[in-house]
C-alpha cells in the first residue's frame, strides 16, 4: 500500500540534465515540497561535496548518499531530484523499484548530451569530472544511460527545452 499522499517524483539524470531546475520548477507548479539530495548530503555532512569527495574518497560519499535517499524515498512526499551518479548504488536501484511499487514516478530527465555537457562543465564543482570533463562526462553516460533507462518509469527528452518547458512535460507525464 502507499503511504503517498500526493502525487510525487524522483528526477534523475547526468550531470548538467537539469535535474534540480527542472525539479524545483516542477514542485513550483505542482505545489508541492521540494528537496535536492546534494543539498541535503551538504546540509548533513556540513561540507560541500568537492571537499567531501576530496577528504573520505567516493566510496564514502556514495553511502552518506544511498542512506540519505533511502530515508527521503521513504517518508518525502514532493518532488526530489538526486545527484546523478545516485541511481548506480544497488541499494539505490532496489529503494528505487520499491518506491515505483508505492505509486511513485522515477523520472529520467534526457537531455541532449552536447547541452548537458556544457551546463555541467559550466556549472564547476564536480569532482566526478575532474580531468578531461568532456571525456569524463561521455564515459559516465555511457555507463549510466542504461542504468537510467533500467531504473526509471518515465523517460522524459529535453532536448532544446526551457527548464519551464521541460517541466510541463514531466508534469505532463507523470
Ligand atoms: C555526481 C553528481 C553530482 C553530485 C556529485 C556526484 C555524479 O550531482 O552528486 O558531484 O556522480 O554524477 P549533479 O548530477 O546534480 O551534478
Amino acid at each position: 500500500m502507499s503511504k503517498a499522499i500526493r502525487p510525487r517524483a524522483v528526477i534523475i539524470g547526468m550531470m548538467g540534465a537539469g535535474k534540480t531546475r527542472v525539479g524545483k520548477e516542477v514542485a513550483h507548479i505542482m505545489h508541492l515540497p521540494f528537496a535536492d539530495a546534494d543539498v541535503e548530503i551538504e546540509r548533513e555532512v556540513g561540507m560541500k561535496i568537492p571537499a567531501y569527495f576530496e577528504r573520505y574518497g567516493e566510496p564514502a560519499f556514495r553511502k552518506v548518499e544511498a542512506e540519505l535517499i533511502a530515508d527521503y524515498l521513504e517518508d518525502f512526499d514532493g518532488i526530489f531530484s538526486l545527484g546523478g551518479g545516485a541511481p548506480m548504488t544497488a541499494s539505490t536501484q532496489d529503494a528505487l523499484a520499491s518506491y515505483i511499487e508505492d505509486g511513485g514516478r522515477v523520472v529520467y530527465l534526457d537531455a541532449d548530451p552536447a547541452e548537458a555537457m556544457e551546463r555541467a562543465n559550466r556549472g564547476g564543482g564536480r569532482p566526478m569530472l575532474n580531468g578531461d570533463a568532456n571525456a569524463r562526462w561521455k564515459m559516465l553516460f555511457a555507463q549510466r544511460d542504461p542504468v537510467f533507462r533500467s531504473v526509471a518509469n518515465v523517460h522524459v527528452h529535453t532536448r532544446g527545452m526551457t527548464p519551464q518547458g521541460a517541466a510541463r512535460k514531466v508534469i505532463d507525464m507523470v
